[in-house]
């Protein structure tokens, strides 16, 4: 009997290969979010799961199968699921690290000068005809060349921003993370700082850093005051880690120059006003969103879920420990 897999979407067909052969696989191929009832449908059906960030993999999905062999979440981040829970029923948890950070720290880079240079509104405007002829004033935005970015969470993805940001504009670079990293000090120039020092001297913030309960509105009224009045925020990391009604109103206020954001706290629905200013750059949850990420992604979360039906450890699985239990 070949094995069953479950996936809550549709994924790059790439991936899907991989399992052909050996497996029986059923994909969830409607254009929307998986309702509760298909999933614990897909999940009692099948042997292993191979899970999008939307969904929510709570206990209660768990249980529906004591005999899933592995939760393939297709992303890096995995806020999605309850993975203390996973952990005690023994169920290994994969993501999908590494194969999006080119991506995201591509796409964030883009955010970067979309806000600094009003892109968006730029478009807006000239689309609308509502240009006349060049004027000095016009749309005025901020260089970036030699300012200040301050990149919390030093992770591959944060890293990677900073060295495009470095490297091919000339930006100074301060972090702040939960250990210091001396090698990307002396690559980049960069100077690890507290996290009130981050926010009171950047220029630019990014924010690169995982969604937990000790990280949920991490950036709210609070720090925002303590933002210059001329910076930007930038966030492609989990939408709750700002609080994103406190941003709207310091948007509202000038209190910071802008905002450029591809996630946001309750996803797809934005907070109250978000969309109606004009110093914010939106995105809908796209930045790992290429070709070659999202190809990459399932073949990684593919591959997860070989290895651990073949009895292997799985290269990606955020609960090792469950490997000793066996
Ligand atoms: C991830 O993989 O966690 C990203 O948010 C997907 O874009």
């Amino acid at each position: 009997m070949k094995p069953k897999i479950f996936i809550t979407g549709k994924i790059p067909e790439k991936g899907l290969k991989f399992l052909q052969d050996s497996c029986q696989v059923k994909v969830y191929s409607k254009n929307q979010v998986i309702s509760q009832k298909e999933l614990i449908k897909g999940v009692k059906w099948c042997d292993a799961l191979l899970c999008l960030l939307t969904d929510k993999i709570n206990k209660k999905i768990v249980d529906v199968n004591p005999n899933l062999k592995i939760i393939s979440n297709y992303a890096v981040g995995y806020n999605n699921i309850d993975i203390k829970y996973a952990t005690k029923k023994g169920i290994p948890v994969t993501n999908t690290p590494g194969v999006l950070t080119d991506a995201v720290a591509e796409h964030t880079f883009a955010l970067l000068l979309a806000v600094a240079r009003r892109i968006s509104e730029s478009d807006k405007l000239i689309r609308a005809g509502k240009c006349n002829d060049w004027e000095p004033m016009l749309l005025l935005g901020s260089q970036m060349k030699s300012k200040t970015l301050g990149v919390i969470g030093l992770g591959k993805i944060g890293a990677g921003v900073a060295e495009r940001a470095h490297k091919s504009i000339g930006v100074n670079v301060l972090y702040h993370d939960i250990k210091r990293n001396s090698k990307f000090e002396r690559e980049y120039k960069a100077k690890f700082v507290s996290l009130n020092d981050l926010l009171k001297k950047s220029d630019f913030i990014t924010l690169h850093i995982p969604l937990l309960p000790s990280t949920k509105h991490l950036i709210g009224k609070k720090g925002l005051s303590m933002m210059k009045k001329t910076a930007y925020l930038i966030n492609t990391s989990r939408g709750p880690v700002i609080d994103e009604e406190a941003l709207v109103q310091a948007l509202k206020r000038k209190q910071i120059a802008g905002a450029a954001l591809d996630v946001f706290e309750n996803e797809p629905k934005l907070s109250p006003g978000l969309a109606k200013l004009d110093n914010v750059v939106l995105t809908p949850h796209t930045a790992s969103a290429t070709v070659e990420a999202r190809t990459a992604m399932s073949e990684l979360a593919t591959k997860n879920i070989l290895a651990v039906l073949s009895g292997k450890k799985a290269e990606f699985t955020v609960n090792p420990e469950v490997y000793r239990k066996r």
